[in-house]
């Protein structure tokens, strides 16, 4: 009798526990799930940010640029499908689009037949708001046959990308993307471009040519390699027997670049670097990342393959140091970036999922800025992967990494290689307002969490994400 009551006692307390766990876990699948369709800013205010945002005194649509102004340079770019490939005026990567500082850029994006909509996200520009194609963010996504025209105006100098940002996970490596060039007022030198992009079930291609792609030069020229890093994992790239100097990084120009030899250069995702390469008196310079290579030289004239080698150009130490523009000293805001890694729901579904610190999905926190904030940011990554790290509309400048500060040419990116284990502190000023996506360029990883935002205060859109609102930036 005794032992019977312990055992009917252990059942019911092993029925209540299970009934307790199914509690939790229901309440967790409900807590994860997103409404049909939701406004950004209301997405963070369920992470306890209660903001004036729904009833903003500015939209995300007021920022744009000078409406009175004629173009400089007008662009079509017509998306289309063909077979698996997504193109861009029927090619991928997309043509390049080439300006002059201070022009204003005029892009009318068409979607011929892309079903699930499109954007165009000028991935490094720090464009104003409305301009930085985030659908359900700061547009709706382009269904077809419809249309929408970017305009801005091209502050910066330097090598940047374009890619949509509907469905982004799919539609890039399938091919939606492309080069954008803004070359110094007074034009560009000798230059060549290097799109690295590794098509779904391909081999990696520069350019869309899988293996080498050549370019005439002359013997002895100086070359401007623009390289992007378009794929979704970190690359190296490195020049074959060659000496090179790393003019510039995510389109800020290094201060005093050293020439070095025997390094290769990490590029993360959607990271670009310029490198100055000198075509040798015979023969040619071979740029190398595995698997491709761009050979400039003579027509016929050889360049070998060589192995990557095995020491890194490290932009913390490399150039010299020259004034930020700010003073970190005296942040107004310090942010932590934590990523890590645990199971959980996002949006109701079950998996093993991306944390920013230590929250998922509808309960990470944005980070809340106002105009003119000096904001320090510490991000450092325990989720047991390498993140590709993109803050739009911004640039940051890395003041230290695992604890070494930085020695170099101020170190600005737009895309930081945050590997596991990695602790960086970077400073930027907030100048840009508006609502913009701060993320992991894996784009897989964005759609399994790895996304948050930089926020105004008192910025709202009238855009809506959801499964309900046909944008997913993701
Ligand atoms: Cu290159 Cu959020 O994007
Ligand atoms: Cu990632």
């Amino acid at each position: 009798m005794k032992g019977q009551g312990i055992s009917r006692v252990v059942r019911l307390l092993g029925a209540g526990g299970v009934g307790l766990v199914l509690l939790l876990t229901g309440w967790a699948w409900l807590n994860s799930r997103l409404p049909d369709t939701y406004a950004v800013t209301e997405m963070h205010a369920h992470a306890g940010q209660h903001t004036d945002q729904r009833v903003p005194a500015r939209s995300v649509i007021d920022f744009v640029a000078d409406v009175s102004r004629n173009a400089d340079v007008k662009v079509e770019l017509v998306a289309g499908t063909e077979g698996n490939r997504l193109t861009f005026n029927a090619t991928s990567p997309g043509p390049t689009i080439r300006v002059r500082q201070g022009d204003l850029v005029e892009v009318v994006l068409r979607n011929q037949d892309v079903p699930d909509g499109v954007t165009v996200h000028w991935h490094g520009v720090d464009v104003p708001n409305a301009m930085d194609g985030v659908a359900g963010v700061t547009q709706d996504a382009v269904r077809p046959g419809e249309a929408f025209t970017y305009r801005f105006v091209a502050e910066q100098v330097g090598t940047f990308w374009y890619h949509s940002h509907q469905v982004s996970h799919q539609q890039v490596i399938r091919g939606l993307f492309g080069a954008f060039v803004i070359e110094p007022a007074g034009g560009a030198g000798v230059e060549a471009v290097a799109l690295l992009h590794s098509y779904p079930g391909e081999s990696r291609s520069l350019n869309g040519t899988v293996g080498e792609v050549r370019q005439d030069a002359h013997p002895g020229e100086r070359v401007r390699v623009r390289i992007a890093n378009t794929d979704n994992s970190p690359t190296v790239v490195w020049v074959a027997e060659g000496a090179y100097r790393l003019l510039a990084i995510d389109g800020t120009d290094v201060n005093e670049p050293t020439e070095v030899t025997g390094r290769k250069l990490t590029l993360t995702a959607g990271a670009r670097a310029d490198l100055e390469v000198r075509v040798p008196e015979s023969g040619a310079a071979r740029v190398q990342a595995p698997g491709v290579s761009l050979v400039l030289g003579p027509p016929g004239a050889m360049a070998p393959e060589s192995p990557a080698p095995t020491e890194f150009l490290d932009p913390l130490s490399y150039g010299t140091p020259a004034p930020l523009g700010f003073d970190p000293a005296t942040a107004d805001l310090e942010y932590e970036y934590r990523i890590g890694r645990r199971p959980g729901f996002l949006d109701g579904r079950p998996g093993y999922w991306w944390t920013i610190n230590g929250k998922m999905g509808r309960n990470v926190p944005a980070f809340m800025v106002d105009p003119g904030d000096v904001v320090v940011m510490r991000l450092s990554n325990r989720s047991g992967e390498v993140h590709p790290m993109h803050l739009h509309g911004h640039h940051y400048v890395v003041l230290e990494r695992n604890g070494v500060a930085a020695t170099g040419s101020p170190w600005w990116v737009d895309s930081l290689n945050v590997e596991n284990g990695d602790d960086f502190v970077v400073g930027f000023v907030a100048d840009n307002p508006g609502l913009w996506m701060d993320h992991c360029h894996n784009l897989p990883h964005a759609r399994e969490g790895l996304m948050t935002h930089l926020m105004y205060n008192g910025v709202g859109t009238p855009f809506l994400l959801g499964r309900a609102s046909g944008n997913q930036p993701e």
